[in-house]
């Protein structure tokens, strides 16, 4: 089989957790922990740690900053956000957009994702896309429509071929998510070649072959091996272990050495 040419990725989703002081202590160990690394690796902090995340990881090849969210209009009266343009000058070159977390308490549905999808690539962010169902969709068996209409809706509609290049989508069954409960190496396979169909009807063979694809939901040291030998699996999204460096560190190491069985 032909060598994989997809970027793989690991990036850590640290949500609400970490204050100024942990957080650069976490950025520390993992580049101690990490050089060099062949793989992608970025860290989403909160974030008032952007900018500082950004100059700790200067100069450090393969590490980069994501944002976990940002407003879909560049400026104005919107009290207590954060524009895309506000994360690009903070040096961030990532942002985590549409996760579960912000759909289910935060109410952001797709259409207004498509919105922040055009206002980061508008900034030269590149969007982490997340999608993915919740438990009674998979139990009723609508898990592969819920996944399109999300991917179509927020993301297809908002990108035209020429930026698809910038785009990674993000899987994470919302079962899975901070439960402990992950999908299993064949679920998640089977969702990633799903996708990978759909961005090929979308926007065609090569760019679909060269689309990272990204696996979330209580990714952790003991499963991460097995799911990034997936065929279709290019990495993962990583919450709660994201914040323990050694965790990470061993997640980062497994995607490695999941390059050279590929
Ligand atoms: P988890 O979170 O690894 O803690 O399940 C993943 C995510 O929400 O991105």
């Amino acid at each position: 089989m032909a060598q994989r040419s997809r970027q793989r990725m690991a990036a850590g989703n640290w949500k609400m957790n970490t204050d100024y002081a942990e957080g650069r202590d976490l950025i520390l160990q993992i580049i101690d922990g990490l050089q060099p690394t062949d793989v992608q690796v970025v860290l989403a902090p909160p974030f008032i740690q952007l900018r500082n995340a950004d100059n700790l990881t200067r100069g450090v090849s393969n590490l980069n900053i994501a944002a976990q969210n940002c407003h879909q209009e560049t400026h104005g009266a919107y009290t207590g956000e954060v524009s895309a343009a506000m994360v690009r000058s903070t040096g961030a070159r990532y942002v985590i957009l549409g996760h579960s977390e912000r759909r289910e308490y935060f109410g952001e549905d797709d259409e207004l994702l498509s919105k922040k999808v055009q206002a980061a690539l508008e900034q030269q962010l590149c969007p982490i896309f997340c999608c993915g169902e919740k438990l009674e969709e998979r139990e009723a068996d609508n898990h592969r429509a819920t996944v399109e209409a999300q991917l179509e809706q927020g993301l297809f509609a908002a990108v035209p071929s020429e930026q698809w290049p910038q785009v990674t989508i993000a899987y994470e069954p919302v079962w899975a998510i901070g439960t402990g409960k992950t999908a299993t190496p064949a679920q998640a396979q089977d969702m990633h070649s799903f996708i990978r169909s759909l961005v090929k009807k979308a926007y065609g063979e090569e760019l679909a072959e060269q689309t990272t694809r990204l696996d979330g939901g209580s990714v952790k040291p003991a499963n991460a091996a097995d799911l990034f030998q997936q065929e279709d699996v290019d990495g993962g999204l990583v919450g709660g272990a994201s914040l323990k460096a050694g965790d990470f560190i061993a997640i980062v190491k497994a995607l490695e050495a999941s390059l050279s069985e590929a």
